[in-house]
């Protein structure tokens, strides 16, 4: 029996009577109805536990054969592959704090919340900044990876996810000068009832305030911990910590890996001239500035054959140019971007995921719908076959779409949409007219995806 027959046959049973008549009248072949498998509710072959069977897996097109709707099928339904992995749509869940882990370990909240994404049709998951090293965490609640014990809960949410189809990543990270900070909900309350006066989680509020570490000893802002500026030990020390990192994603089954190169966290402040004011061989010239950067991200490429990201911000949004006239930079923006992606391309990394901001705390930021994607645009338009990730008030489907379709982006990452609306692939594909696999479990709330169509109008 094919495998979409199995998928097709289990819409019938849910759908009921009126669409058994209705896909039999398109005289569509409905194969091995009678026999006596055709009844079976299937189980994910090798999960732990019994799951029905997505298939296809949940968020994939179905096959235009079927679907005549699906014969122009919107780019963010088409599968990407990268390195010998196949991403089965462009819809990605962008890395997510949750602000809830204990001592570094993923709890039930994450399989939860991450299960959610599995079970909604999104392309790929990337789980959220988790440090290589205690003192690298944002806030004290954040996810870790830097104990063998931090693998356990990790496996079981990537199991889960593979049970249903979706490939799932995790973004390895270190803060920087911007770590031991309270989580935001911790910093201020609703209403405005409540804002501490500072970031810093100090040490009786689970902080490490004095063994914040960054390329030189310039804080964040007057809220924030001053760093200690790293020595050649140290970063000695986080480098082979991100490489330990990266065997244990192996052990624990991760697709790809992303690495944190954004946000004002440790390795955009290396290459950032605002936050690095060093004068050895790490800070100075862009070289210098990029040497820290690159030497993690070559040792991680070493390590991991699967798909590797980075995500870095393609400008601090500070006041003034990004370059001087006398040829100076003065603050990172995307012309130096360009060079630094270029040099990721060299080393093999297989997708950049273009965010901006966060190093500089007066940035200045012209916030609306896409407003990060003229940077994801200029650093296609420099690489023009290289995949390009684009993030930030990313909202309609037809304004992702329309990214894909001007070449401005490969993928979209979405995250707050995500939070709001779990299922927005499967809105998109209704808004966009394509038919695609809902999970089983809650195809009645779509029986309109699963109607084979002449147009996709
Ligand atoms: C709750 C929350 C947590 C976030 N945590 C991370 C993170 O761990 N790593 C990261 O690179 N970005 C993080 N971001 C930023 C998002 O990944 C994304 O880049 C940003 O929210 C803009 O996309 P959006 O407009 O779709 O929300 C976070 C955003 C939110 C809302």
């Amino acid at each position: 029996m094919s495998a979409l027959c199995g998928c097709r046959a289990t819409a019938i049973s849910f759908v009921g009577r009126r669409a058994y008549l209705r896909v039999s009248t398109t005289s569509l072949r409905i194969r091995n109805l009678s026999s006596p498998m055709a009844n079976v509710n299937r189980r994910v072959p090798d999960a732990d536990q019994y799951f029905p069977l997505n298939d296809p897996p949940i968020g994939t097109a179905f096959p235009e054969d079927i679907f005549p709707q699906n014969a122009k099928l919107p780019l963010l339904f088409q599968p990407l592959t990268l390195r010998d992995v196949t991403f089965k749509n462009r819809i990605w869940v962008s890395p997510m704090c949750q602000y809830s882990s204990d001592n570094g370990h993923a709890t039930d909240w994450h399989v939860v919340h991450i299960g959610g994404f599995a079970t909604r049709g999104a392309g790929a998951i990337c789980m959220e900044a988790t440090a290589v090293v205690p003192e690298g965490r944002i806030s004290p609640e954040d996810a870790g990876l830097w104990t063998d014990s931090q693998m356990e809960p990790l496996k079981r949410i990537v199991k889960f996810a593979h049970a249903h189809g979706t490939l799932i990543g995790i973004q390895l990270s270190h803060a920087g000068r911007k770590a031991s900070t309270l989580a935001p909900w911790v910093h201020s309350k609703p209403g405005g009832t409540y804002r501490a006066n500072t970031w810093t989680a100090r040490k009786d509020e689970g902080g490490w305030p004095d063994e914040v570490y960054g390329p030189s000893d310039v804080p964040f802002s007057k809220d924030y911990p001053k760093p200690k500026a790293m020595d050649e030990q140290h970063l000695q020390y986080v480098e082979d910590a991100f490489v330990k990192a990266v065997e244990r994603c192996k052990e624990i089954g991760f697709d790809f890996i992303e690495l944190h190169g954004a946000h004002g966290y440790l390795l955009h402040e290396f290459v950032s001239p605002l936050s690095n004011l060093r004068t050895d061989a790490y800070g100075g010239s862009l070289e210098n500035r990029l040497r820290f950067p690159l030497r993690i991200i070559a040792r991680c490429r070493e390590t991991w054959s699967k798909p590797l990201f980075v995500r870095i911000s393609a400008t601090d949004w500070a006041e003034g140019p990004e370059q001087g006239p006398d040829g100076e930079w003065k603050q990172w923006g995307i012309e130096q971007s360009k060079l630094f992606v270029g040099e990721m391309k060299k080393l093999g990394v297989d997708l950049v995921d273009c965010s901006t901001g966060g190093n500089w705390v007066q940035q200045k930021i012209t916030v609306g719908p896409g407003y990060q994607v003229p940077f994801a645009e200029a650093l296609k338009k420099a690489y023009p076959d290289y995949p390009i990730g684009a993030v930030g008030l990313i909202t309609d489907p037809e304004q992702a779409e329309s990214y894909l379709r001007d070449r401005k982006a490969d993928v979209v990452f979405l995250a707050r949409e995500l939070l709001r609306t779990p299922h927005w692939p499967l809105f998109a594909a209704r808004k966009l007219g394509a038919a695609v696999k809902p999970a089983c479990q809650y195809e009645r709330a779509f029986a309109d995806l699963l109607v084979p169509s002449a147009t996709n109008a």
